[in-house]
């Protein structure tokens, strides 16, 4: 019994794929003293790691864009933010093009990348990422609760390959799926659902996943069609109906304050 205990245990070990889960934080997007109308304002996010040794920055794991940044040494915000130090790292690599990201909220200039990026148990190298520089006076990235953004979204709308087609293509998860779960706002700030990187966890959900083809061809977030929607007997949209695939959603919040 025990020699096949540990053998069961090697192989996994070797296999190195595993379903790796993150736990995510609900927390207020924006900073004190912004009043939001309803829960709109609260996104989750979760820890990931950048460099060798790993530094660490909380991002929003957001399915609707596919570009990682963190803030660089230059990154100007309203709240202190964990800032990337490339001359700590042993596993930068300096690529140096300028990059530009725009968002329905916001836009940043910076500069890109490539680290060695952790998260959970996964390991991905060289992996390209955004230094951000900084966003325009004002710009709502400023003022963001969290320090940076992971794109989950589709490489067709990014000019490097993804943190997520990275995962795949290095052979670190157990199925090519990620999904994830979000609990509601008023549960504790620390138990906001998680991330789950490698296929699906039994008891975040109840009954049979429809699965659907997503357009991922035009822009960001992808879109698959929806409907149609009637609210009230009121008609919202009768044709031509689509939803987005969109876990971090910044625009929301920031149209209705
Ligand atoms: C930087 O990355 C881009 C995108 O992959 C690539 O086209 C370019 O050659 C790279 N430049 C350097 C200096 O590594
Ligand atoms: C979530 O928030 C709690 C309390 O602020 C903190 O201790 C914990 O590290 C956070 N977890 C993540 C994944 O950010």
């Amino acid at each position: 019994m025990m020699k096949l205990y540990v053998l069961v245990l090697l192989l996994s070990a070797v296999s190195g794929k595993a379903l790796v889960r993150i736990t995510l934080n609900s927390t207020e997007i924006i900073p004190d003293g912004v009043r939001l109308t309803n829960d709109d304002g609260r996104r989750y996010i979760g820890t990931i790691e950048l460099g060798t040794p790993g530094q660490a920055f909380t991002v929003i794991f957001d399915s609707g864009s596919s570009d990682l940044w963190v803030p660089g040494p230059k990154w100007v915000s309203t709240k202190p933010r964990q800032k990337f130090d490339s001359s700590k790292s042993s596993s930068f690599y300096y690529n140096g093009s300028d990059v530009n990201l725009y968002y329905g909220s916001g836009s940043l200039t910076g500069i890109l990348h490539a680290e060695t990026v952790k998260i959970g148990d996964i390991t991905i190298t060289n992996q390209f990422f955004v230094e951000a520089v900084r966003s325009p006076i004002g710009d709502r990235l400023r003022e963001i609760r969290f320090d940076g953004i992971l794109g989950l979204g589709t490489d067709a709308v990014s000019r490097t390959p993804t943190v997520w087609t990275t995962m795949m293509t290095e052979g670190k998860v157990e199925k090519n799926m990620y999904s994830i779960w979000l609990r509601p706002s008023s549960i504790e700030a620390d138990d906001g659902g998680e991330i789950v990187f490698g296929g699906l966890v039994a008891e975040q959900f109840i009954g049979e996943h429809t699965y659907l083809d997503l357009d991922t061809t035009g822009s960001a977030p992808p879109i698959f069609p929806f409907g149609p929607i009637s609210v009230d007997g009121l008609d919202i949209c009768t044709a031509n109906c689509y939803a987005a695939a969109d876990s971090g959603p910044l625009t929301l919040p920031f149209v209705s304050i």
